[in-house]
């Protein structure tokens, strides 16, 4: 795959680090002891840097992870000549977007391959310029990923999309007008595409089955304060009197409830305490009382939570993924590592991916016993991993990858930190902040 220069991220997000060509190395068996900071979500932010193309005025986000993927869009949105600037404090990143002068052209075909986030530039562009044409979008190997959804929600808008040769072109010389849109599943990029087309639009448009993410309630409050009339946010009609023009906004970005999740497991895995400040578990849904039920207590204090193993130990549950307030896809593999070493078994079902189990051949080779059958993997859970070599093939496989390594016995190293950094920010120095003996190092 061709990746962008580190000239071109650097120019759009200077805090940008180029770290290719190198690996992690875990010593395992180390408790996690410490404060961790949760980064801004990452599924919440792209969309929200996407939603600065509906306004020609200042929108400014703070609490933005310093991730691989939000240098990527960086860079995608200075193409299409919005101004990027940047500052850091106390709060973490802050970036102001300033889409007063888009000249949309063609996006760059190297850059959507690496995000699917991407197609959200797809109704953003149409409803601001009445064109938008870019290559299909790429991001994590876990399942077709169609973007029949997004389409045909565009199309019941107004618009005319054609998909040819890798290519999509969507135009909508007239602009967009609202629509009656029954999603056929709860998508959560079709869901914020079509929201950020329709406030725009003329016009009421309804999305019906639409995604209850909280990512997709972020969006929603953001373009509320922008200006856009958004009814029913948080649940899964959403209903949108479009057609009003939108200003600036100032937004702070929720934190990553994966990253939370994730962490939490962690503090399971190695028989620590973690304090996590600024989130709350009801964020994890149904995930938070199935990690419960696991052996992962997570207390709630003041502005935050703290996470570790319940004294019962670790134990299997089933799992089965679902969409929002459903388990996440994305704490499955995390989740799946960290059950690896539970008393009794597991069975973990993907119902919304159909190739999110790649990470299991990575965590055999630590010793995990984990058997997939169809969409489910049933673990059995072994008295502890060994540390060994392994690859991240997607940006979750990644978290669980490192999380196995924190409770291995003896060295684990992870290839393929680009999928780490795709979604995380600074992860290993947080850990290791909190103990973790966790460095990179060049790849030998
Ligand atoms: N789908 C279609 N057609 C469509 C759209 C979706 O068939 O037009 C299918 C997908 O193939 C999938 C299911 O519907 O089987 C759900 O996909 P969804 O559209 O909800 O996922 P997404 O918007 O592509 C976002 C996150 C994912 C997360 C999923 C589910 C972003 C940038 N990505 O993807 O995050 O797993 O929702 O919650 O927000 C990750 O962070 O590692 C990640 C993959």
């Amino acid at each position: 795959m061709n990746h962008p220069s580190d000239a071109a991220l650097l120019g759009a997000s200077p805090w940008w680090r180029a770290d290719a060509g190198t690996c992690l190395v875990i010593q395992g068996g180390h408790r996690l002891i410490g404060t961790y900071g949760v980064s801004g979500a990452k599924n919440a932010v792209l969309p929200l840097m996407v939603s600065a193309l509906l306004t020609p005025h200042m929108v400014t986000l703070h609490n933005v992870p310093a991730s691989l993927d939000v240098a990527v869009l960086s860079n995608l949105l200075q193409r299409l000549g919005v101004g990027l600037s940047w500052s850091s404090g106390r709060g973490g990143l802050s970036l102001t977007l300033c889409a007063d002068r888009l000249h949309p052209r063609q996006i760059d075909r190297s850059l959507v391959a690496r995000m699917r986030a991407s197609v959200l530039l797809l109704g953003a562009l149409l409803a601001r310029c009445g064109e938008a044409c870019l290559p299909m979008p790429g991001g994590d190997a876990i399942g077709l990923r169609g973007i029949d959804f997004h389409v045909a929600g565009l199309r019941a808008m107004g618009a005319t999309v054609e998909v040819q040769g890798g290519l999509i072109h969507a135009t909508a010389p007239n602009g967009l007008r609202g629509a009656e849109i029954v999603l056929p599943g709860p998508s959560v990029g079709a869901t914020e595409n079509l929201l950020l087309a329709a406030v725009l639009a003329t016009g009421t448009t309804v999305i019906r089955n639409a995604a209850r993410e909280p990512e997709v309630t972020d969006l929603a409050d953001c373009l509320s304060a922008m200006g856009a009339a958004i009814r029913g946010t948080g649940s899964d009609v959403l209903q949108v009197e479009g057609g009003r023009t939108l200003g600036g906004a100032v937004h702070t970005v929720m934190p990553d409830r994966i990253e939370m999740g994730t962490i939490a497991c962690a503090a399971a895995v190695t028989d620590g305490v973690v304090t996590m400040r600024g989130v709350r578990s009801e964020l994890l849904g149904a995930a938070g009382p199935i990690l419960a039920a696991a052996g992962v207590a997570l207390e709630a204090v003041e502005n935050g939570v703290i996470a570790r193993r319940s004294p019962a130990g670790l134990t299997g549950v089933d799992i089965q993924t679902r969409p929002y307030p459903g388990f996440a896809t994305d704490l499955q593999a995390p989740a799946m590592a960290m059950l690896a070493t539970a008393a009794g078994a597991s069975a973990i079902t993907e119902t919304i991916f159909e190739q999110r189990f790649r990470h299991v051949d990575e965590l055999r080779k630590m010793g995990a016993a984990i058997r997939v059958h169809g969409r489910t993997a049933w673990v059995r859970g072994v008295d502890r991993l060994t540390g060994a070599r392994v690859l991240a093939t997607d940006v979750r496989a990644a978290a669980a990858l490192v999380l196995a390594g924190l409770g291995a016995d003896g060295e684990t190293v992870l290839d393929g930190l680009d999928h780490l950094d795709r979604g995380y920010d600074g992860m290993a120095a947080k850990l290791a902040a909190c103990g973790a003996v966790i460095r990179r190092t060049p790849v030998a």
